[in-house]
């Protein structure tokens, strides 16, 4: 079973692949012109089939890995750091979950969520994989628990069972390409998610915005967005901490991605008159 598309030609390797009207961008955009309340469907339809998956890159976003070097000195962190049980991290729309194992390899209990099935078991087949292989060179194993669990993002059941509390009970969530592929109808509706999963005062979104160079009406997946959409959604509960363009990225986003990160506000109390 092939773990990447055999078809190079299908992939968004620049950002050209997605601003010209390809074959590719064409199929993806018609795969989901379908109501909305189908599009779960849409995507466990691709990954069932297997062959066209173009936004698959094979590796972890070079962006995080250089984040995540910076667990030591980087405030974003030190809550973490100092945190007594398990640190926890999710990747809402993990795909073969190359972010989910990184985020482990450095102590996070790692969670990865998809809708898809097969997508969780491709997950489970490549982690597998680079374990032994991390292991035949040296390389460095992930140091923290790791789930790979298929499930709707929005409903509570998959987070039940990794057993990790859905009020809170997140340090890290790591957007790569998951905000975007939705239609931007339920943006709202991730942000608001992403806010209940996260711990308060201490859990991060950190967010790679990215496609910010596709024009919105292009349509999508991966939709068109901008930092200033990013800074409405995120802005009223969240801080932003950090906001930034990556020395490195994945080459489709090289010169326009941007990364930032939102620190959950602990509400403020009331006190007593
Ligand atoms: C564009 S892909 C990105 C995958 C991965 N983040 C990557 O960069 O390779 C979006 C992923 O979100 C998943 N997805 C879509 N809707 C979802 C939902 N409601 N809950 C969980 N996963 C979902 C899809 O199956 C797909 O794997």
């Amino acid at each position: 079973m092939p773990l990447h598309p055999s078809n190079t030609e299908d992939m968004f390797h620049t950002a050209e692949d997605i601003l010209q009207p390809t074959q590719a961008r064409e199929r993806f955009r018609e795969h989901f012109l379908v109501p909305i309340e189908t599009h779960d469907q849409k995507w466990v339809d691709l990954w069932e089939g297997g062959e066209f998956l173009p936004w698959d890159k094979g590796t972890a976003s070079p962006a995080l890995v250089d984040l995540l070097n910076q667990q030591k000195e980087n405030p974003i962190f030190v809550a973490h750091n100092h945190k007594s049980g398990p640190k926890t991290a999710l990747v809402p729309g993990c795909g073969r979950g190359y972010d989910v194992l990184l985020l482990a390899q450095h102590g996070y209990h790692a969670v990865g969520v998809d809708i898809s099935a097969k997508a969780i078991d491709d997950a489970q087949a490549w982690i597998d994989n680079e374990i032994q292989r991390l292991k035949a060179v040296g390389g460095p194993l992930p140091t923290g628990q790791i789930d790979l669990i298929s499930g709707d993002f929005f409903k509570d059941d998959w987070v039940a069972q990794v057993g990790i509390d859905a009020n809170g009970g997140f340090d890290v969530i790591y957007d790569y390409a998951f905000l975007v592929a939705l239609n931007p109808a339920l943006r709202t509706n991730v942000a608001a998610r992403m806010h209940q999963l996260l711990a308060p005062g201490q859990g991060v979104l950190i967010a790679l915005e990215y496609p910010l160079f596709r024009p919105v009406e292009t349509g999508g997946p991966p939709h068109g967005i901008r930092s200033s959409d990013y800074d409405g959604l995120f802005g009223g509960k969240f801080l932003k901490a950090l906001h930034y363009m990556p020395e490195r990225t994945h080459k489709v986003g090289e010169g326009s991605d941007m990364v930032s990160v939102w620190v959950k506000q602990i509400p403020p109390k009331y006190s007593k008159m």
